[in-house]
């Protein structure tokens, strides 16, 4: 019989050198004359651990990690094909603690199947959300949702079932799913796993959209740099067509929905809901005024569902167990769960999804292991480029969206990333309003001048030049920005920068001497 071997084909697995790492053990095998077959699944999200190789056993799978080439003969010696001891053995994977304790409602598939195998998603609980949703009217499925507590995961928090009512009752000859994959954030890469990990669940989810406001046709907007998220989807549309998972008569009922990837331009803002929906148009991404919302007028002037990777895949867990089931988990206004992004200086960078209301502290260390540095952790970045500076005594605020508003933070997309005491916040300070004035689409003023007029007010700030006036005016220019800006890349650039000035405050005011201004030639 032969030995299911699972070699990951997750971007960041291969990155880390998996397809050698396949190769290896399928030469090996053959020259041992060994019976082995490999899968390649999504990733666990245990980077540190990458690539983590599976070995299917009579007692469950066991896992093996991080497996470089080199590696692949010892595990071979040492009987790794029958879950044998090795120094790279790390147990069941099931029950590795990272694991255990995680609530994966949406990720339960991610690292499991196979994503580009149908029947490997049927047997894991695939599409009966979608089942389900088939027997129910529109407004229905659009109640279900609402009645979850599901709220939009790219960044906004809007609820997703209102947005979804807007649509619905917003009469047109033809509606618009959009979704959005331009997962732009810095530290985030929950969307890349999901597609490359599951792509069956958000294609499910965009189906489900479509039958609760009555669209036809679905667009994902995937950024350009996700290549391998790119092949598995179009292998993964292509297979759901042929299968009747797509098109036509779906699942043999009167419905039909089409669904297309459409790569991004590979600019940050758009990501922004309407410049995304330009670029789906063909022209160049600037954020359009609102009113009117997509939901009213989106994509080619109809109405259209623009919701984010995961808001889309949590749908049918949340169709196939009930919105009650789904909103059991969480606190407060904070329902189900969140896969949150652990980056930067930790020791186990990865995919942790829980229920909100864990602390920061407990996912910086009992998930995070604390700095890969060794050194104090001083602060973390919540929510991409746009969101805040903690500090190490803001650590124990909530993952929910209220908790991280009370201290001027916001969620994001759920990307955190973790700094170490040699951080220099007016740096960071700075690096927000020079990447603000790199993306910005230039369509409003506070952003397009506000943000390079922000690059030199800190640069005289490093230079020393009357610290407490430049203080005073870097403070007034986010004023300027959070009130004027068009949308949120100019409208929450002062929450990296405003919250690095108002806990780091010593790094604005220290003095810097080898910097005379050569060093920031625009100030
Ligand atoms: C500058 C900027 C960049 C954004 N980038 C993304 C992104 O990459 N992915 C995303 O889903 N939402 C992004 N958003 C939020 C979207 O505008 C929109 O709120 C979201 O796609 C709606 O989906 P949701 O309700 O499911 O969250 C961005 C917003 C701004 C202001
Ligand atoms: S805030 Fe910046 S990115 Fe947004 S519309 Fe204005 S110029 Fe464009």
């Amino acid at each position: 019989m032969s030995t299911v071997v699972y070699v990951p084909r997750d971007a960041a697995a291969l990155a880390l050198g998996a397809e050698q790492v396949a190769q290896a053990i399928a030469a090996q095998a053959q020259k041992s004359g060994l019976d082995v077959t490999i899968r390649r699944n999504g990733s666990r999200g245990l980077y540190w651990l990458e690539p983590l190789v599976e070995v299917a056993t009579p007692q469950g799978r066991v896992a093996y990690g991080p497996v470089s080439v080199k590696d692949v003969a010892g595990l071979f010696a040492a009987g790794f094909l029958s879950g044998k001891a090795h120094a790279l053995f790390l147990g069941a994977t099931a029950q590795h603690p990272y694991l255990i304790r995680q609530n994966r409602l949406t990720f339960a598939r991610v690292g499991v199947i196979d994503p580009v195998s149908i029947s490997d998603y049927l047997a894991h609980g695939g599409f009966q959300g979608l089942q389900r949703a088939l027997g129910m009217e529109p407004a229905q499925i659009v109640q279900c949702v609402t009645d979850s507590g599901l709220r939009g995961r790219g960044g906004a928090a809007f609820p997703t079932g209102i947005k979804w009512r807007t649509v619905l009752d917003t009469a047109a000859t033809q509606k618009y799913i959009t979704c959005n994959a331009d997962e732009g954030d810095s530290g985030t890469y929950a969307d890349r796993m999901l597609m490359e990990g599951d792509p069956y669940l958000l294609i499910e989810g965009m189906t489900i959209a479509a039958l609760a406001v009555g669209a036809t046709q679905g667009y994902i907007y995937l950024r350009a740099e996700y290549p391998h998220a790119h092949k598995i989807l179009n292998e993964a549309i292509a297979l759901a067509y042929q299968q009747h998972y797509l098109g036509a008569q779906l699942l043999g009922s009167a419905h039909r929905f089409d669904l297309e990837v459409r790569l991004g331009a590979g600019a940050y803002i758009c990501g922004e809901e309407t410049s995304m929906l330009e670029s789906l148009e063909g022209r160049r991404g600037e954020v359009r005024v609102r009113p009117p919302l997509p939901a009213v007028k989106g994509l080619f002037g109809k109405p259209t569902v623009v919701n984010n990777v995961i808001s889309l895949a949590t749908v049918p867990t949340i169709l196939q167990h009930g919105a009650a089931h789904y909103r059991d988990y969480g606190i407060g206004k904070s329902r189900g769960t969140l896969p949150i992004q652990l980056a930067g200086n930790l020791k186990r960078p990865g995919l942790v999804e829980l229920a909100f209301g864990v602390s920061l502290r407990e996912l910086l260390y009992d998930y995070g292991g604390g700095s890969a540095s060794g050194r104090p952790l001083r602060a973390v970045q919540i929510g991409g480029p746009l969101g805040a500076y903690l500090p190490a005594q803001q650590f124990d605020t909530l993952i929910d969206y209220e908790a991280l508003s009370a201290v001027g933070a916001l969620l994001g997309h759920g990307g955190i990333v973790a700094f170490d005491d040699t951080v220099d916040m007016a740096h960071m300070a700075r690096y927000a309003m020079e990447f603000c004035a790199l993306e910005s689409c230039g369509k409003c003023t506070p952003c397009r001048i506000g943000s390079t007029r922000g690059v030199e007010v800190i640069d005289r700030l490093l230079r020393g030049v009357d610290r407490e006036a430049q203080l005073r005016q870097l403070e007034s220019l986010c004023d300027t920005m959070t009130e004027g800006s068009l949308c949120g890349l100019g409208g929450m650039t002062p929450f990296p920068v405003r919250s690095a000035v108002k806990y780091f405050r010593e790094d604005f005011l220290k003095p810097r001497p080898g910097i005379q201004g050569s060093q920031h030639a625009r100030a």
